[in-house]
């Protein structure tokens, strides 16, 4: 078989991208490969949400030449287009989401990538469908009729996954996907992320809770102050020495079954 090179999810070259008035990315460069499934890990401050605003055009990166921010290739992107490659959850959808909004509308709004659904807008049957199946697939498909603001943040969470899942996207690219989460709440979610990769989608995911990185995510980058201060192999990245550094704090790592987490070192 002829070999052919892995496509980039996200091609970052030579960024330069404000948040406000704070430029937080100079010269940042970042290339995610489809199918390497990874977590960004960084403190507060260090640029994880103004990389997924950069990601999803709620910002701009500074035009300058050489610079690029490429998804699957491609530099220009409008949301409707980009939906059926790349679903994208961040806490500001969860938190601008209309509170009215029917759960099964929340899930049917992935193929507008609107927020609700609109009088306008067509659904075939077929479509109906899905929404079904991926209700059913994430255990929700008995709070259809429920309003998006009456749900508990973790069946919330679960909806905006179903909108972003209804368009079959390639890839998953997720803000601190369990913040609010309480522990089962959090281990469902992590089990459905991670079903999602071993069916072969590449998740991505911004977070500085390790917790939250599941076994199938392979590559780490760290990410302090607007710079990457490590890349590669999650075993590799996730020691005590790298953590501590990147926090700024005495930390030891535990790991169990593939999962890490960390405590304060006690031997200072
Ligand atoms: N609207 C804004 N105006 C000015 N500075 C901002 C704004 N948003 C973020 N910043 C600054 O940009 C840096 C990166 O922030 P952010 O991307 O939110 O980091 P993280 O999500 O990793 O906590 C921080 O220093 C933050 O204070
Ligand atoms: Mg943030």
């Amino acid at each position: 078989m002829a070999y052919h090179r892995k496509e980039n999810v996200i091609d970052m070259h030579r960024v330069t991208a404000y948040s406000g008035t704070t430029c937080v990315f100079r010269d940042f460069s970042l290339c995610i490969e489809a199918g390497c499934s990874t977590a960004i890990l960084g403190p507060n401050g260090s640029g994880k949400t103004t990389l997924m605003k950069l990601l999803s055009s709620d910002i701009y990166p500074v035009a300058e030449p050489g610079s690029h921010v490429k998804i699957f290739g491609m530099d220009r992107w409008n949301v409707f287009d980009l939906r059926t490659r790349l679903g994208i959850i961040s806490h500001d959808l969860q938190h601008d989401y209309l509170r009215g909004a029917r759960g099964i509308n929340v899930i049917l709004s992935g193929i507008y990538a609107s927020i609700d659904t609109w009088q306008n807008q067509q659904f075939s049957n077929d479509d109906l469908q899905k929404a079904g199946e991926v209700m059913d697939d994430l255990g929700i498909g008995t709070l259809k009729h429920r309003a998006f603001g009456t749900m508990s943040t973790g069946q919330q969470r679960r909806f905006l996954l179903g909108r972003a899942l209804i368009n079959n996207p390639d890839a998953l690219l997720l803000d601190e996907p369990t913040t609010g989460l309480d522990l089962s709440a959090t281990f469902h979610y992590l089990d459905q992320l991670r079903r999602m990769m071993q069916s072969g989608k590449t998740v991505m995911l911004v977070t500085h809770h390790l917790h939250e990185i599941p076994p199938e995510i392979e590559r780490i980058v760290l990410l302090k102050e607007g710079h990457i201060v490590g890349d590669g192999n999650k075993t590799d990245m996730l020691t005590s020495e790298s953590l501590s550094s990147l926090f700024d704090y005495p930390l030891q790592v535990v790991t169990v079954n593939g999962y890490f987490q960390v405590l304060p070192d006690k031997r200072l």
